[in-house]
């Protein structure tokens, strides 16, 4: 029986779910002032990675393919609780220059019968310079700078907040992720198109040379078409990105159990979880053959279990992340993954090789990733 399933969650699901988050938020950040705490967190989840697991992607060491997705950490107040739960790697953000509310609440709503969230957050954050000065030295573990746009920037000074956001997170930050693809900052999507996207490659990578040069990934959405995508994939080579992370919340609402009329009367925003999961694999799939087999693609969209998890891999993806699949099924569904996939591993059922390499032995470091 999974308690956190069958008992926790049918709890936490009778309150409304951001104000949950919240208090997930403030218990995490308080575990990860306390090394105690900490210790308690990773010895009660304990993540044991057969190394098959372990990848060094982009000059990163992964000690498995899981990782947490954007969003659920906005102002990086949790990393060291989150890796301690188990992730590979934790993705925060995304971070604007200026710190904003973000819209209207309610703002996120659950679907049980569909095991999916719709949200129109809006990019609420503290500013980046807040989230860069929160995320810790030493870790466990990758962390990855998600960036995006205000809402109150014109798309024409778009590439001015992306290049805060460098700016300020390139000291903190392992990796970053270039958002355009969120459905809730109106516009913003529309930096995926040919010429505007061309813009902020172009400026990006170069302030990015100037300083750090850390790896970068695109954030692409769902809903893009196949000519679209190939666009965008046709760019993130031109400009020599390090890959792409598939996908984004969809904006489609077909094929959902949850009554219409309930769907309708939450509004605008985009979907996760479950239903969003095929459609996500597929993006995998198609950037697959359009980047070749040098580019990182990460794959995101309806994981709740080792063989999702599979799926994506067998789809081309190098690392995978979750969201909705962490509320869901709870703290303990990392370790959950990793001991499925060494079993899978270990009896034969799967065999996986990373096309990257594995990564280094890290046993007696206990996997401590240096602020590189
Ligand atoms: C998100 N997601 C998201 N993505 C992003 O790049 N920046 C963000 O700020 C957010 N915020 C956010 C808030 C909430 C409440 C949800 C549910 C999702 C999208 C997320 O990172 C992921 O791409 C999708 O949710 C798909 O993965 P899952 O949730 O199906 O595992």
């Amino acid at each position: 029986m999974n308690f956190y399933r069958s008992v926790v969650a049918p709890i936490l699901f009778r309150f409304d779910p951001e104000w949950i988050h919240h208090r997930a938020a403030e218990s995490l950040e308080w575990a990860g002032k306390h090394s105690w705490a900490l210790t308690a967190l990773k010895s009660a989840y304990k993540c044991t990675p057969d190394k098959r697991l372990g990848q060094n992607l982009m000059g990163l060491d992964f000690s498995h393919p899981v990782g947490l997705a954007a969003g659920f950490d906005k102002d990086a107040r949790m990393v060291q609780a989150l890796l301690a739960l188990g992730f590979s790697h934790v993705e925060v953000g995304t971070l604007t220059p200026e710190p904003q509310l973000g819209n209207e609440k309610p703002r996120l709503f659950r679907l049980p019968e569909d095991r999916a969230l719709i949200n129109r957050m809006g990019f609420n954050n503290r500013g980046v310079e807040s989230a860069a000065n929160q995320i810790p030295g030493r870790r466990s573990g990758v962390v990855g700078g998600n960036i995006g746009k205000n809402k109150t920037t014109a798309n024409e000074n778009a590439v001015q907040d992306y290049l805060k956001g460098i700016r300020a997170l390139s000291p903190k930050v392992d990796y970053f992720a270039l958002n355009v693809s969120s459905p809730n900052t109106p516009g913003l999507r529309a930096l995926q198109d040919r010429e505007p996207l061309s813009r902020l490659l172009d400026s990006v990578q170069e302030l990015n040379h100037r300083l750090e040069s850390k790896p970068i990934l695109l954030k692409l959405a769902p809903d893009l078409t196949e000519t679209a995508l190939s666009e965008a994939a046709e760019l993130v080579l031109q400009f020599g990105l390090n890959g792409v992370i598939a996908s984004n919340t969809t904006i489609e609402r077909t094929g959902l159990r949850t009554k219409l009329s309930e769907v309708e009367a939450m509004g605008a925003g985009g979907l996760s979880g479950a239903p969003l999961k095929r459609r996500s694999t597929e993006v995998v799939r198609s950037l697959r053959g359009m980047l070749g087999e040098q580019k990182v693609i990460v794959g995101v969209g309806g994981v709740f279990t080792a063989t999702d998890v599979i799926e994506k891999l067998d789809a081309g993806a190098d690392l995978v992340q979750v969201y909705t699949g962490f509320v869901y099924e709870g703290p303990g569904m990392i370790q959950k993954i990793v001991d499925e996939l060494n079993h899978a591993l270990s009896t034969g059922q799967w065999v996986w090789k990373s096309r990257f390499g594995s990564s280094k032995p890290t046993a007696d470091l206990g996997f401590m990733q240096p602020n590189s």
